[in-house]
């Protein structure tokens, strides 16, 4: 659907951004929408015959870019590696992303996978849906995995992160009164370290140590890893076979960062042979062609679910609020709230 409110800056919406979100836009006279008008991905080929004197696009994780005339692309995700950020910064375009709001959703479901991963919720949903509870009656040991919280017993709980940014320390403060001892993590080099903020955090809450250390020790040590950094090809299978195959048997893996760091087969392989022992998984490489037949779906110990991690009602309308007003400032001039620094 065309809406001509204005002539003076084509914008290409690819997604409906909802009630909230869409009257932002609507309200600039400035702009003409140019709106993909379907509750799905939205198609290339409209994208490409729209883009044409485009100002600007607002994008989501499913669409790839271009066009000469663009002054903008503003994408509806704190990841941006579908965008060709090279061609972007060679061009001069500004782009827009959406950090910070999302923080929180994503650590609330990185912390649900590890319990459901740990807990073995997805076998347990399928034996109750499938009507097979009488089958599994109450038993001393049925459906037993290992505890996130610490026992008396067993006092130590070390939880690593593949990268340490916003979504990684709130996972950790989120994991803090599960009594959690030591926090491990490996980041990006380029990323200078920083044992004063380790100390701060340990001190914060009151664990006995954060350490950044290199990825084998991560793989090593941890009980709960998790992966939160972010995707691109300087990330790409990080988990893989040799890595996987460093981690304890009582392990979880937990990815909600971007499917290409972690190379699927070794990962269904780990678990089936029981190098670790279950995985949450937010996001798959190739996502969303995972059929039914796909190495980690056919493996039992993988909770998978479609890369939900910042859907809530909450977070999903500020992410595209913050898309909206990343766009409307790029083109109508003043300070964009989230840029991305090229
Ligand atoms: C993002 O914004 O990059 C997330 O993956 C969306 O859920």
């Amino acid at each position: 659907r065309k809406e001509t409110v204005s002539t003076r800056y084509k914008v290409v919406v690819c997604r409906d951004l909802g009630p909230d979100v869409m009257p932002l836009l609507r309200g600039k006279p400035e702009l003409e929408l140019v709106v993909w008008p379907e509750d799905r991905a939205c198609d290339r080929r409209w994208l490409l015959e729209n883009i044409h004197g485009a100002a600007g696009v607002i994008v989501m994780l499913t669409d790839k870019v271009s066009g000469s005339s663009l002054q903008v692309v503003s994408t509806m995700s704190v990841g941006y590696e579908h965008v060709d950020v090279n061609a972007v910064a060679k061009r001069g375009l500004k782009l827009g992303y959406t950090p910070d709001v999302l923080t929180d959703a994503v650590a609330d479901l990185s912390v649900m996978l590890a319990l459901m991963a740990g807990r073995n919720g997805g076998i347990g949903i399928s034996v109750v849906q499938k009507g097979q509870w009488t089958e599994y009656p109450w038993a001393p040991f049925g459906f037993c995995g290992p505890q996130l919280s610490t026992t008396a017993a067993s006092p130590t709980r070390k939880i690593g992160f593949i990268g340490f940014g916003r979504i990684a320390q709130a996972t950790l403060a989120r994991l803090v009164p599960f009594g959690i001892t030591h926090c491990l993590y490996s980041s990006n080099p380029s990323s200078a370290p920083s044992s004063e903020r380790d100390a701060q955090l340990a001190q914060k809450y009151n664990l006995q140590s954060v350490k950044r250390v290199d990825i084998d020790e991560v793989a090593r040590e941890s009980d709960v890893l998790f992966i939160l950094a972010p995707g691109g090809s300087g990330t790409y299978h990080v988990v893989n076979e040799t890595l996987l195959r460093k981690m304890k048997p009582t392990s979880i893996l937990v990815n909600a960062s971007r499917g290409t760091l972690v190379d699927s087969d070794a990962l269904a392989k780990a678990l089936r042979e029981g190098w670790i022992w279950g995985a949450g998984i937010d996001v798959v490489e190739g996502e969303p062609q995972v059929s039914v037949d796909h190495p980690l779906v056919k493996e039992p110990k993988c909770v998978i679910v479609p890369h939900i991690a910042s859907a809530t009602l909450e977070t999903r309308r500020d992410m595209a609020t913050r898309a909206a007003q990343n766009l409307i400032a790029a083109i109508l001039g003043g300070q964009m709230p989230a840029q991305v620094d090229l």
